[in-house]
Protein backbone atom coordinates (compact mmCIF):
# COMPACT_ATOMS: atom_id res chain seq x y z
CA UNK A 1 0.00 0.00 0.00
CA UNK A 2 1.29 3.17 -0.84
CA UNK A 3 1.42 6.01 1.91
CA UNK A 4 1.82 10.13 1.67
CA UNK A 5 5.15 9.92 1.73
CA UNK A 6 5.11 8.91 -1.50
CA UNK A 7 2.82 11.14 -3.09
CA UNK A 8 4.17 14.47 -4.81
CA UNK A 9 1.22 16.42 -3.61
CA UNK A 10 -0.80 16.34 -0.40
CA UNK A 11 -3.03 14.01 -0.30
CA UNK A 12 -6.69 16.46 -0.73
CA UNK A 13 -5.14 18.53 -3.60
CA UNK A 14 -7.45 18.64 -6.49
CA UNK A 15 -8.15 21.21 -9.22
CA UNK A 16 -11.41 23.06 -8.21
CA UNK A 17 -14.30 24.11 -10.96
CA UNK A 18 -12.41 27.56 -10.66
CA UNK A 19 -10.09 25.54 -12.43
CA UNK A 20 -7.49 26.46 -9.16
CA UNK A 21 -5.67 24.38 -7.05
CA UNK A 22 -7.05 23.51 -3.88
CA UNK A 23 -5.59 21.78 -0.67
CA UNK A 24 -7.59 20.65 2.05
CA UNK A 25 -10.88 21.98 0.56
CA UNK A 26 -9.33 25.35 -0.01
CA UNK A 27 -8.31 27.40 -3.03
CA UNK A 28 -5.01 28.13 -3.16
CA UNK A 29 -5.84 31.72 -4.87
CA UNK A 30 -8.03 32.54 -1.92
CA UNK A 31 -5.76 31.71 0.77
CA UNK A 32 -2.96 34.15 -0.92
CA UNK A 33 -5.95 36.48 -0.34
CA UNK A 34 -7.01 36.04 2.55
CA UNK A 35 -3.36 36.07 4.24
CA UNK A 36 -0.74 37.11 1.46
CA UNK A 37 2.25 35.57 0.26
CA UNK A 38 4.35 33.85 0.75
CA UNK A 39 2.47 31.63 2.52
CA UNK A 40 3.43 27.79 3.78
CA UNK A 41 0.21 26.02 3.32
CA UNK A 42 -0.12 22.54 6.16
CA UNK A 43 -2.61 19.88 4.87
CA UNK A 44 -3.93 18.24 8.21
CA UNK A 45 -5.54 15.65 6.46
CA UNK A 46 -1.91 14.54 5.14
CA UNK A 47 -0.03 14.82 8.37
CA UNK A 48 -2.65 12.46 10.45
CA UNK A 49 -2.56 10.08 6.96
CA UNK A 50 1.04 9.48 7.58
CA UNK A 51 1.22 9.30 11.45
CA UNK A 52 -1.81 7.17 11.07
CA UNK A 53 0.43 4.74 8.47
CA UNK A 54 3.19 4.74 10.98
CA UNK A 55 0.80 3.67 13.67
CA UNK A 56 -0.61 0.81 11.72
CA UNK A 57 2.59 -0.26 10.10
CA UNK A 58 4.41 -0.94 13.45
CA UNK A 59 1.32 -2.92 14.73
CA UNK A 60 3.50 -6.20 14.84
CA UNK A 61 6.07 -4.33 17.02
CA UNK A 62 4.08 -2.55 19.69
CA UNK A 63 7.12 -1.94 22.14
CA UNK A 64 7.74 1.01 19.73
CA UNK A 65 7.40 4.61 20.21
CA UNK A 66 7.24 7.14 17.25
CA UNK A 67 9.07 10.50 18.38
CA UNK A 68 8.26 13.11 15.70
CA UNK A 69 11.82 15.36 14.58
CA UNK A 70 10.68 18.30 15.58
CA UNK A 71 13.30 20.14 13.79
CA UNK A 72 11.63 19.41 10.16
CA UNK A 73 8.66 21.71 11.24
CA UNK A 74 7.47 22.99 14.89
CA UNK A 75 4.89 25.19 16.35
CA UNK A 76 2.69 24.85 19.23
CA UNK A 77 -0.22 23.04 16.88
CA UNK A 78 2.01 20.78 15.21
CA UNK A 79 2.84 19.62 18.74
CA UNK A 80 -0.56 19.29 19.57
CA UNK A 81 -1.29 17.32 16.79
CA UNK A 82 1.30 14.59 17.56
CA UNK A 83 0.38 14.61 20.90
CA UNK A 84 -3.34 13.51 19.74
CA UNK A 85 -1.86 10.94 17.32
CA UNK A 86 0.37 9.58 20.39
CA UNK A 87 3.73 10.46 18.78
CA UNK A 88 6.24 11.45 21.42
CA UNK A 89 9.00 14.49 20.19
CA UNK A 90 12.38 14.37 19.34
CA UNK A 91 13.47 17.70 20.64
CA UNK A 92 17.16 18.91 20.03
CA UNK A 93 17.28 22.66 21.14
CA UNK A 94 16.49 24.48 24.31
CA UNK A 95 14.12 26.41 21.71
CA UNK A 96 12.37 23.25 20.85
CA UNK A 97 12.38 22.37 24.18
CA UNK A 98 10.26 25.40 25.11
CA UNK A 99 7.90 25.25 22.45
CA UNK A 100 6.74 21.61 23.63
CA UNK A 101 6.90 22.65 27.12
CA UNK A 102 4.87 25.68 25.87
CA UNK A 103 2.29 23.59 23.92
CA UNK A 104 1.15 21.41 27.27
CA UNK A 105 3.51 18.72 26.07
CA UNK A 106 3.83 15.69 27.82
CA UNK A 107 7.61 16.29 28.52
CA UNK A 108 7.89 12.22 29.55
CA UNK A 109 7.21 11.54 25.56
CA UNK A 110 10.58 13.68 25.10
CA UNK A 111 13.62 12.76 24.26
CA UNK A 112 16.62 15.65 23.49
CA UNK A 113 19.15 15.32 21.31
CA UNK A 114 22.30 17.30 19.94
CA UNK A 115 26.18 17.28 19.62
CA UNK A 116 26.62 19.97 21.86
CA UNK A 117 23.83 20.76 24.63
CA UNK A 118 24.39 23.61 26.51
CA UNK A 119 24.49 23.85 30.42
CA UNK A 120 21.18 25.69 30.01
CA UNK A 121 19.95 23.67 27.82
CA UNK A 122 20.54 20.62 30.18
CA UNK A 123 19.33 22.28 32.93
CA UNK A 124 16.52 23.02 31.11
CA UNK A 125 15.60 19.48 30.15
CA UNK A 126 15.82 18.21 33.27
CA UNK A 127 13.65 21.31 34.92
CA UNK A 128 10.83 20.31 32.04
CA UNK A 129 10.99 16.18 33.29
CA UNK A 130 12.26 15.67 29.56
CA UNK A 131 12.13 11.66 29.38
CA UNK A 132 15.47 10.59 27.66
CA UNK A 133 18.69 12.77 26.82
CA UNK A 134 20.80 10.89 24.16
CA UNK A 135 24.20 11.79 25.10
CA UNK A 136 26.55 13.05 22.13
CA UNK A 137 29.98 12.70 23.47
CA UNK A 138 32.44 12.57 26.94
CA UNK A 139 32.14 16.30 27.31
CA UNK A 140 28.87 15.95 27.62
CA UNK A 141 28.30 12.83 29.60
CA UNK A 142 29.90 14.76 32.55
CA UNK A 143 28.07 17.81 31.72
CA UNK A 144 24.52 15.99 32.35
CA UNK A 145 25.99 13.90 35.26
CA UNK A 146 26.83 17.37 37.31
CA UNK A 147 23.72 18.96 36.06
CA UNK A 148 21.41 16.18 37.48
CA UNK A 149 23.02 15.97 40.56
CA UNK A 150 22.18 19.76 41.06
CA UNK A 151 18.60 18.12 40.45
CA UNK A 152 19.06 15.70 42.64
CA UNK A 153 17.96 13.25 39.91
CA UNK A 154 19.35 10.10 37.75
CA UNK A 155 19.09 11.46 34.00
CA UNK A 156 17.75 8.59 31.85
CA UNK A 157 20.64 8.61 28.87
CA UNK A 158 21.07 6.39 25.82
CA UNK A 159 24.27 7.03 24.18
CA UNK A 160 24.22 7.95 20.72
CA UNK A 161 26.79 6.20 18.41
CA UNK A 162 28.13 6.22 14.76
CA UNK A 163 26.94 2.92 13.51
CA UNK A 164 29.49 3.10 10.37
CA UNK A 165 26.60 3.16 7.70
CA UNK A 166 26.80 4.94 4.85
CA UNK A 167 23.59 5.70 2.95
CA UNK A 168 22.69 7.45 -0.67
CA UNK A 169 21.64 10.43 0.13
CA UNK A 170 23.54 14.49 -0.04
CA UNK A 171 26.55 14.50 1.81
CA UNK A 172 25.29 17.48 4.21
CA UNK A 173 22.52 15.14 5.55
CA UNK A 174 24.71 12.03 6.07
CA UNK A 175 25.20 11.60 9.54
CA UNK A 176 26.27 7.47 10.36
CA UNK A 177 28.94 7.61 8.58
CA UNK A 178 31.97 7.25 10.72
CA UNK A 179 33.77 10.72 10.32
CA UNK A 180 30.55 12.46 11.76
CA UNK A 181 30.78 14.90 13.77
CA UNK A 182 27.89 13.15 15.83
CA UNK A 183 27.96 10.47 18.68
CA UNK A 184 30.55 7.84 19.98
CA UNK A 185 32.52 5.67 17.29
CA UNK A 186 32.01 2.72 18.44
CA UNK A 187 35.92 2.20 19.60
CA UNK A 188 34.82 4.66 22.12
CA UNK A 189 31.50 3.07 23.95
CA UNK A 190 33.73 0.89 26.05
CA UNK A 191 35.19 4.27 27.97
CA UNK A 192 31.92 5.44 27.94
CA UNK A 193 29.63 3.19 29.99
CA UNK A 194 33.29 2.66 32.23
CA UNK A 195 32.64 6.00 33.39
CA UNK A 196 28.57 5.93 33.65
CA UNK A 197 29.31 3.02 36.16
CA UNK A 198 32.33 4.50 37.79
CA UNK A 199 31.89 8.01 38.14
CA UNK A 200 28.43 9.16 36.97
CA UNK A 201 26.65 8.29 39.25
CA UNK A 202 23.66 10.34 38.60
CA UNK A 203 23.14 8.95 34.72
CA UNK A 204 20.94 5.59 34.17
CA UNK A 205 22.36 4.30 30.80
CA UNK A 206 19.42 3.04 28.91
CA UNK A 207 20.20 2.01 25.81
CA UNK A 208 21.79 3.09 22.07
CA UNK A 209 20.89 5.81 19.60
CA UNK A 210 21.72 5.83 15.89
CA UNK A 211 20.92 8.03 12.90
CA UNK A 212 22.05 7.34 9.73
CA UNK A 213 20.81 10.16 7.91
CA UNK A 214 18.31 11.98 5.96
CA UNK A 215 16.09 11.57 2.93
CA UNK A 216 16.70 7.41 2.67
CA UNK A 217 15.05 5.78 0.22
CA UNK A 218 16.74 2.24 1.05
CA UNK A 219 15.94 -0.57 3.13
CA UNK A 220 18.98 -2.28 3.65
CA UNK A 221 20.64 0.59 5.84
CA UNK A 222 17.55 0.05 8.69
CA UNK A 223 18.59 -4.00 8.19
CA UNK A 224 22.23 -3.18 8.57
CA UNK A 225 22.02 -0.12 11.08
CA UNK A 226 19.87 -1.81 13.90
CA UNK A 227 22.16 -5.44 13.77
CA UNK A 228 24.77 -2.74 14.58
CA UNK A 229 23.44 -1.69 17.48
CA UNK A 230 22.07 -5.04 18.66
CA UNK A 231 25.70 -6.41 18.40
CA UNK A 232 27.13 -3.53 20.33
CA UNK A 233 24.25 -4.28 22.92
CA UNK A 234 25.18 -7.46 23.41
CA UNK A 235 28.39 -6.92 23.62
CA UNK A 236 28.23 -4.61 26.59
CA UNK A 237 25.59 -6.16 28.63
CA UNK A 238 27.43 -8.97 29.04
CA UNK A 239 30.98 -7.01 29.35
CA UNK A 240 29.60 -4.52 31.92
CA UNK A 241 26.81 -7.11 33.03
CA UNK A 242 23.91 -4.39 32.40
CA UNK A 243 20.80 -4.37 30.75
CA UNK A 244 19.94 -1.96 27.53
CA UNK A 245 16.25 -1.86 26.97
CA UNK A 246 16.40 1.10 24.60
CA UNK A 247 16.95 1.19 20.86
CA UNK A 248 16.55 4.65 19.33
CA UNK A 249 16.99 4.43 15.28
CA UNK A 250 16.61 8.03 14.63
CA UNK A 251 14.58 9.14 11.34
CA UNK A 252 15.55 9.16 7.58
CA UNK A 253 12.88 7.92 5.80
CA UNK A 254 12.43 9.74 2.36
CA UNK A 255 9.61 11.67 0.51
CA UNK A 256 8.95 11.97 -3.64
CA UNK A 257 9.94 15.65 -4.12
CA UNK A 258 9.75 15.24 -7.73
CA UNK A 259 8.97 12.31 -10.20
CA UNK A 260 12.50 11.24 -10.42
CA UNK A 261 12.26 10.45 -6.34
CA UNK A 262 11.21 6.62 -5.14
CA UNK A 263 11.13 6.79 -1.85
CA UNK A 264 9.85 3.06 0.10
CA UNK A 265 6.71 3.35 1.93
CA UNK A 266 5.89 3.47 5.43
CA UNK A 267 4.85 -0.10 5.72
CA UNK A 268 8.31 -1.53 3.37
CA UNK A 269 10.23 0.27 6.21
CA UNK A 270 8.13 -0.80 8.65
CA UNK A 271 8.85 -4.34 7.74
CA UNK A 272 12.13 -4.54 7.46
CA UNK A 273 12.63 -3.01 10.59
CA UNK A 274 10.23 -5.32 12.42
CA UNK A 275 12.20 -8.25 10.32
CA UNK A 276 15.95 -7.04 11.96
CA UNK A 277 14.53 -6.73 15.21
CA UNK A 278 13.18 -9.92 14.98
CA UNK A 279 16.29 -11.90 13.97
CA UNK A 280 18.84 -9.67 15.81
CA UNK A 281 16.75 -10.28 18.89
CA UNK A 282 17.37 -13.75 18.65
CA UNK A 283 20.62 -13.79 16.97
CA UNK A 284 21.74 -11.41 19.89
CA UNK A 285 19.59 -13.21 22.57
CA UNK A 286 17.95 -9.11 23.09
CA UNK A 287 14.67 -9.42 24.87
CA UNK A 288 12.17 -7.19 22.83
CA UNK A 289 13.46 -3.71 23.36
CA UNK A 290 11.63 -0.98 23.65
CA UNK A 291 12.60 0.87 20.38
CA UNK A 292 12.28 4.39 19.12
CA UNK A 293 12.43 5.97 15.54
CA UNK A 294 12.64 9.57 15.03
CA UNK A 295 11.06 10.63 11.82
CA UNK A 296 10.72 14.49 10.90
CA UNK A 297 10.41 14.82 7.13
CA UNK A 298 8.57 11.69 6.37
CA UNK A 299 5.87 12.88 8.79
CA UNK A 300 5.84 16.93 7.76
CA UNK A 301 7.46 17.19 4.67
CA UNK A 302 4.43 15.94 1.74
CA UNK A 303 1.86 18.24 3.97
CA UNK A 304 3.37 21.55 3.29
CA UNK A 305 3.67 23.20 0.03
CA UNK A 306 4.54 27.36 -0.54
CA UNK A 307 2.72 29.46 -2.10
CA UNK A 308 4.61 32.62 -4.03
CA UNK A 309 3.18 35.84 -6.20
CA UNK A 310 5.17 36.23 -9.27
CA UNK A 311 6.75 39.60 -9.82
CA UNK A 312 8.70 40.66 -12.06
CA UNK A 313 10.54 38.96 -14.79
CA UNK A 314 13.72 39.17 -16.83
CA UNK A 315 14.65 37.99 -20.27
CA UNK A 316 18.12 37.54 -20.80
CA UNK A 317 18.67 38.43 -24.67
CA UNK A 318 19.39 34.70 -26.26
CA UNK A 319 19.04 33.38 -22.82
CA UNK A 320 16.86 32.43 -19.59
CA UNK A 321 14.04 33.98 -18.66
CA UNK A 322 13.97 34.13 -15.14
CA UNK A 323 10.87 34.63 -13.40
CA UNK A 324 10.71 36.21 -9.74
CA UNK A 325 8.77 35.43 -6.66
CA UNK A 326 8.39 36.84 -3.25
CA UNK A 327 9.49 34.76 -1.84
CA UNK A 328 13.29 32.47 -2.27
CA UNK A 329 16.14 31.10 -0.24
CA UNK A 330 14.97 32.81 3.32
CA UNK A 331 11.80 31.33 3.25
CA UNK A 332 13.37 27.66 1.24
CA UNK A 333 17.02 27.44 1.62
CA UNK A 334 16.99 24.12 0.14
CA UNK A 335 17.76 24.19 -3.19
CA UNK A 336 20.88 26.61 -3.06
CA UNK A 337 22.07 24.56 0.34
CA UNK A 338 21.46 20.74 -1.18
CA UNK A 339 20.34 21.42 -4.99
CA UNK A 340 17.02 20.42 -3.77
CA UNK A 341 14.47 19.90 -6.63
CA UNK A 342 11.13 20.46 -6.31
CA UNK A 343 7.72 20.23 -8.52
CA UNK A 344 5.65 23.41 -9.08
CA UNK A 345 2.92 24.41 -10.60
CA UNK A 346 0.49 27.90 -11.03
CA UNK A 347 -1.91 27.22 -8.79
CA UNK A 348 -4.50 29.62 -10.41
CA UNK A 349 -3.73 27.76 -14.07
CA UNK A 350 -2.31 24.68 -13.47
CA UNK A 351 -4.04 23.02 -16.15
CA UNK A 352 -2.91 25.72 -19.03
CA UNK A 353 -1.33 24.11 -22.13
CA UNK A 354 0.72 26.87 -23.41
CA UNK A 355 4.29 26.46 -21.56
CA UNK A 356 7.51 28.31 -21.19
CA UNK A 357 11.02 27.28 -19.88
CA UNK A 358 11.51 29.45 -17.03
CA UNK A 359 13.59 29.80 -14.19
CA UNK A 360 12.44 30.79 -10.61
CA UNK A 361 14.25 33.36 -8.46
CA UNK A 362 13.77 34.33 -5.45
CA UNK A 363 13.85 38.08 -4.54
CA UNK A 364 17.11 38.35 -2.03
CA UNK A 365 19.98 40.21 -2.75
CA UNK A 366 21.98 37.21 -3.54
CA UNK A 367 23.01 35.02 -7.43
CA UNK A 368 22.44 31.96 -5.75
CA UNK A 369 18.59 32.97 -4.87
CA UNK A 370 17.18 30.33 -7.12
CA UNK A 371 14.40 28.48 -6.23
CA UNK A 372 14.39 26.36 -9.46
CA UNK A 373 15.86 25.93 -12.92
CA UNK A 374 14.59 25.51 -16.17
CA UNK A 375 11.30 24.52 -15.44
CA UNK A 376 7.80 24.10 -17.75
CA UNK A 377 5.43 25.98 -16.66
CA UNK A 378 2.26 27.78 -18.25
CA UNK A 379 3.18 31.64 -19.35
CA UNK A 380 3.68 33.46 -15.69
CA UNK A 381 2.33 36.85 -15.97
CA UNK A 382 2.30 39.07 -12.95
CA UNK A 383 0.13 38.28 -9.80
CA UNK A 384 -0.17 34.46 -10.39
CA UNK A 385 0.08 31.94 -7.69
CA UNK A 386 3.05 29.98 -7.73
CA UNK A 387 3.23 26.78 -5.82
CA UNK A 388 6.26 24.98 -4.88
CA UNK A 389 4.93 21.41 -3.03
CA UNK A 390 6.54 19.35 -0.99
CA UNK A 391 8.02 22.14 1.25
CA UNK A 392 6.86 21.04 4.92
CA UNK A 393 9.76 19.94 6.04
CA UNK A 394 12.65 22.20 6.49
CA UNK A 395 11.89 24.87 4.95
CA UNK A 396 10.60 27.40 7.73
CA UNK A 397 12.39 25.72 10.28
CA UNK A 398 15.35 26.43 7.87
CA UNK A 399 13.69 30.08 7.31
CA UNK A 400 15.93 33.35 8.13
CA UNK A 401 15.77 36.80 7.83
CA UNK A 402 18.64 37.65 4.93
CA UNK A 403 17.69 40.62 3.89
CA UNK A 404 15.21 41.82 6.31
CA UNK A 405 12.50 39.57 4.79
CA UNK A 406 10.32 38.92 7.32
CA UNK A 407 9.61 35.26 7.52
CA UNK A 408 6.01 34.11 6.46
CA UNK A 409 2.93 32.76 7.40
CA UNK A 410 1.98 29.49 8.00
CA UNK A 411 -1.77 27.68 7.81
CA UNK A 412 -3.49 24.96 8.22
CA UNK A 413 -5.84 23.60 6.38
CA UNK A 414 -9.13 21.05 6.27
CA UNK A 415 -12.32 20.40 5.27
CA UNK A 416 -12.37 23.95 3.79
CA UNK A 417 -11.52 25.96 6.80
CA UNK A 418 -7.90 27.33 7.02
CA UNK A 419 -6.63 28.39 10.53
CA UNK A 420 -3.14 30.49 10.97
CA UNK A 421 -0.61 27.96 12.79
CA UNK A 422 2.21 30.75 12.42
CA UNK A 423 1.68 34.70 11.94
CA UNK A 424 3.36 36.57 9.64
CA UNK A 425 6.70 38.35 11.41
CA UNK A 426 6.15 42.19 11.29
CA UNK A 427 8.65 45.23 10.81
CA UNK A 428 8.14 45.30 14.87
CA UNK A 429 9.45 41.98 15.78
CA UNK A 430 11.59 42.30 13.23
CA UNK A 431 13.01 45.38 15.25
CA UNK A 432 12.52 43.85 18.67
CA UNK A 433 15.76 42.60 19.72
CA UNK A 434 17.75 45.14 17.85
CA UNK A 435 19.75 47.62 20.67
CA UNK A 436 21.21 51.02 20.11
CA UNK A 437 23.99 51.89 22.36
CA UNK A 438 23.39 54.86 24.43
CA UNK A 439 27.24 55.74 22.96
CA UNK A 440 25.76 55.71 19.50
CA UNK A 441 22.53 58.14 20.36
CA UNK A 442 22.68 61.73 18.97
CA UNK A 443 23.98 64.10 21.08
CA UNK A 444 23.78 67.89 20.85
N1 LIG B 1 16.84 12.11 14.38
C1 LIG B 1 18.01 12.77 14.37
C2 LIG B 1 18.98 12.52 15.42
C3 LIG B 1 18.29 13.68 13.33
O1 LIG B 1 19.45 14.32 13.33
C4 LIG B 1 17.32 13.91 12.32
C5 LIG B 1 17.58 14.86 11.24
C6 LIG B 1 16.10 13.22 12.39
C7 LIG B 1 15.90 12.32 13.43
C8 LIG B 1 15.00 13.40 11.39
O2 LIG B 1 15.37 12.98 10.12
P1 LIG B 1 14.26 12.96 8.94
O3 LIG B 1 13.24 11.87 9.26
O4 LIG B 1 13.63 14.28 8.88
O5 LIG B 1 15.05 12.64 7.74
N2 LIG B 1 18.03 20.12 6.74
C9 LIG B 1 18.14 18.90 5.98
C10 LIG B 1 17.82 17.69 6.82
C11 LIG B 1 18.69 17.58 8.05
C12 LIG B 1 18.31 16.44 8.91
C13 LIG B 1 18.97 16.55 10.24
N3 LIG B 1 18.64 15.53 11.15
C14 LIG B 1 17.24 19.01 4.74
O6 LIG B 1 16.61 20.04 4.56
O7 LIG B 1 17.19 18.09 3.94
Amino acid sequence: MKTANQYIKPVTTRINDRGNIEIGGCDLTDLANKYGTPLYIYDEATIRAITGSYKSAFKEYPQIQMMYASKAFMTKAICKIMEQEGFGLDLCSGGEIYTAFQSGFDMTKTLFNGNNKTYEEINYALECNVGIISADNFYELGLINDIAEIHNKKAEIILRVTPGIECHTHEYIQTGHLDSKFGFDLTQTDEAVELILKEYKNLKLCGLHAHIGSQIFEKQVYYDEIEVLFKEIKRLQDKYNISLNKVNLGGGLGIKYTEEDEPISVFEAAETITESIKINSKKYGINSPQIYIEPGRSIIGTAGVTIYTAGSSKQVPNGKIYQAVDGGMSDNIRPSLYQAKYTVEVANKPDETEKETVTISGKHCESGDILIKDINLPLIEEGDIICFYDTGAYGYSMSSNYNRVLKPAAVLVNNGKSDIIINRQTYEQLCESDVIPERLKFKE
